[in-house]
């Protein structure tokens, strides 16, 4: 496993790669890699040639107030994981690489990027949008492996990826969960054993309304009722939202038959927490979840 800090660098091996036939795919991180990466690594090891993971912790995606100087970094450690699953190249660029002086140009996804979690954090996905399409430019993947967990940045990056005619393969996959059904997270460090407690209230709020569909509720206004209501016993989190919503456009739907993303976002104390799942049956992109 090679550690690469260079753009230039990164891009020239990333090309030699390609020269000789080979299928890059690519895992962007933000580092403190717990299983739900791995889960991503893993599958790109299975679908690629060459396996490159990045870690950087990128400060364009956070807003003034939140926690890009305390987000947890563990870099010996993140690279201790991927050498056991045998990444080739670890790209760990600093912020001056990624932004050097006077960079001023951003990519956004204009319409969907004020949405869910857009809505609560304004110029969020702007930054996400900039970095992945920078690091696509650099890493000049194949294919690239994104988690479920974040269905909104799924959301925004596949159109990302269509509106600029990138030459990429976004491959999505499934949220990995600890014990209790709490959606694996680089930010659960933050958590006290009482707020770690209540934090898998999400969970059993999705887990309610899948019970409910499974009884043939498919009104959304029920469904997001029966969802506030199992959030509102656990008063330690403070709901941010509930939406039922098309898993594309990210626009509120009435009605689940057709298919939809149940997604919940609250706030455990100063940590914000999101999870969220497929309605079974809903087709993305021509893919249909079971
Ligand atoms: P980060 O939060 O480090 O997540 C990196 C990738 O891991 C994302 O695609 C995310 O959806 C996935 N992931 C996180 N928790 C997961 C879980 N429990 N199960 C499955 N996948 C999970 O997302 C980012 O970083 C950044 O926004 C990034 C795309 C790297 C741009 O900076």
């Amino acid at each position: 496993m090679h550690l690469i800090s260079s753009a230039a660098e990164m891009t020239a091996l990333s090309k030699e790669a390609s020269r000789t036939g080979k299928r890059i795919g690519f895992v962007p991180t933000m580092g403190a890699l717990h299983a739900g990466h791995i889960s991503l690594v893993r599958a790109a090891r299975a679908q690629s040639d060459v396996v490159v993971a990045s870690i950087f912790v990128n400060p364009t995606q956070f807003g003034p107030n939140e926690d890009f100087s305390k987000y947890p970094r563990t870099f010996d450690a993140d690279c201790a994981l991927l050498e056991k699953e045998q990444t080739d190249y670890v790209f760990h660029p600093s912020v001056e690489e990624m932004y050097p002086k006077g960079a001023t140009t951003w990519v956004a996804v204009e319409g969907l990027s004020e949405k869910l979690d857009g809505r609560s954090r304004p110029g969020h996905f702007r930054g996400v949008t900039t970095v992945v399409a920078k690091l696509f430019n650099i890493v000049q993947p194949d294919m690239a492996f994104f988690g479920q967990k974040d269905a909104a940045q799924v959301a925004i990056i596949r159109k990302m990826v269509r509106d600029l005619d990138m030459d990429v393969e976004i491959v999505v996959c499934p949220i990995v969960r600890e014990a209790d059904g709490l959606a694996m997270s680089s930010r659960n460090a933050y958590l006290s054993p009482e707020q770690r407690r209540c934090a898998a209230v999400l969970h059993r709020a999705l887990m309610r309304l899948q019970m409910l569909m499974d009884r043939g509720e498919a009104s959304s206004s029920t469904l997001i009722a029966a969802g506030r209501q199992v959030m509102a016993e656990e008063p330690a989190a403070k709901l941010d939202y509930f939406e039922i919503v098309n898993p594309e456009t990210l626009d509120p739907v009435g009605e689940i038959s057709g298919g939809a993303l149940i997604a919940v976002a609250a706030w455990v104390g100063s940590t914000r927490l999101i999870d969220n799942m497929l309605v079974p049956g809903t087709t993305v992109l021509g893919k249909t979840n079971r």
